[in-house]
């Protein structure tokens, strides 16, 4: 047999044996090799392909746009796909399209020049990260749902307490409007003074509860960890000046982004700063500094932390902290933690807290940085 044919026959067994899809195309798009793989993949023989354009293995913009690629990258060297592989729509014989990876690679030394593409049907791939997706979508569903489980009956008791304060105040109220002997101005005044900020407290609990039930499911973009702190910051630095205390950033250069939602992470932060800043208006002002950083922590995760040398917890405080509607505070709700480590489970990551070196509190999440899921192994 010629060495030349037997060289091509050699080639023609490599290429069917391949698993990947092996197409050959001239400089004009049109079909010079198809292997055994791709005709499986899109249903074609290679004898009804050859001689066509690859167009017809195509779908969307890349169908009427391929002639145009190749010569760009012929006239001017710039590559859409050439040398790099992404992920395209494919189009099967019967029209069906399925979403494939496909690499792209020029054959050297050939005159005309000629391209060679490796293809893959990427459909099971995308099916397991779509239910990858939804079964994480459903989990964060069973976690706010187990938190309302928590909160509700915390709530009837947090509702109660002020209906009832209110009505006893008000009763108060109106045996004072019948005293024999007049009414005293401040008497009355202080009464409804407490009916006021009671009814205020019990409202202040079902907006938060409103509003955290209400949240839009947790959204997954890119975002930036120095972004999301200096947004929150912006809106924390009145309430800091007003107390009197330094708000400061401490944010690690070169940061990897992260998956998460920036709203959220912000309102997490704005329960962390006032808390923060609640624990440390009571001691004297040189310690009246609270520090925000983010910094990647020694297990690669992005670690978001707010320290301050307030006046720390009390042993009840560090036993009830995630509790619902646990406050030490006249006006809270005792919702911020609970709340907030809510978002953060939603987003794979830990909310929790240690002494700050010095004295005080640091409240602090980690998040995994954007493409790890923690507790995967990579290989
Ligand atoms: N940085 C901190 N230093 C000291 N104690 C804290 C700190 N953060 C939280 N705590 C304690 O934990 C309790 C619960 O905090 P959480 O944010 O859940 O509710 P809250 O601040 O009391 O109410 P709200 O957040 O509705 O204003 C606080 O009342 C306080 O006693
Ligand atoms: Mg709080």
């Amino acid at each position: 047999m010629p060495a030349g044919l037997r060289a091509r026959l050699d080639l023609q067994a490599v290429l069917d044996a391949a698993v990947e899809a092996v197409i050959l195309i001239d400089e004009n798009g049109i079909i010079e090799t198809f292997n055994r793989s791709a005709e499986r993949l899109f249903g074609w023989q290679a004898d009804e392909v050859l001689g066509k354009n690859v167009s017809v293995l195509m779908e969307g913009a890349d169908r009427a746009g391929h002639d145009g690629y190749i010569k760009r990258f012929l006239n001017t060297g710039e590559a859409k796909i050439i040398g790099i592989g992404r992920e395209v729509p494919a189009r099967r014989r019967d029209g069906s399209v399925f979403p494939a990876m496909l690499a792209v690679g020029e054959v050297q030394q050939s005159s005309p020049r000629r391209f060679v593409g490796f293809l893959h049907d990427i459909t099971l791939r995308r099916q397991a990260e779509e239910a990858a997706r939804q079964s994480e979508a459903r989990l964060n569903h069973f976690a706010r749902l187990s938190t309302m489980g928590e909160m509700a009956a915390g709530l009837a008791h947090e509702i109660n307490q002020p209906l009832t304060a209110i009505a006893t105040f008000s009763q108060a109220a109106t045996r004072m409007l019948s005293r024999p002997e007049g009414i005293e101005r401040e008497d009355l005044s202080e009464a409804l003074d407490q009916i006021t900020a009671q009814a205020l407290r019990a409202g202040e609990v079902i907006r938060r509860l409103r509003a955290f039930v209400k949240n839009r499911e947790v959204r997954h973009e890119r975002a930036d960890c120095r972004r999301v702190v200096e947004d929150s910051r912006l809106l924390l630095e009145a309430d800091a000046r007003s107390n009197n205390v330094q708000l400061r950033l401490r944010v690690a250069d070169s940061l990897p982004p992260i998956t998460a939602d920036p709203v959220q992470l912000q309102q997490v932060l704005i329960n962390l700063v006032r808390n923060a800043i609640d624990a440390s208006v009571d001691v004297p002002s040189a310690h009246r500094e609270v520090i925000l950083s983010a910094n990647l922590d020694g297990d690669g995760m992005v670690e978001v932390a707010v320290a301050d040398h307030g006046h720390g917890l009390s042993t009840e405080a560090a036993e009830r902290l995630f509790h619902p509607f646990f406050t030490t505070k006249p006006g809270g709700t005792g919702l911020g933690l609970v709340i907030s480590s809510s978002i953060i489970r939603a987003h794979n990551g830990r909310l929790a807290y240690r002494s700050t070196p010095g004295g005080g509190c640091t409240f602090f999440f980690t998040l995994p940085p954007l493409g790890v899921l923690p507790g995967v192994e990579s290989h």
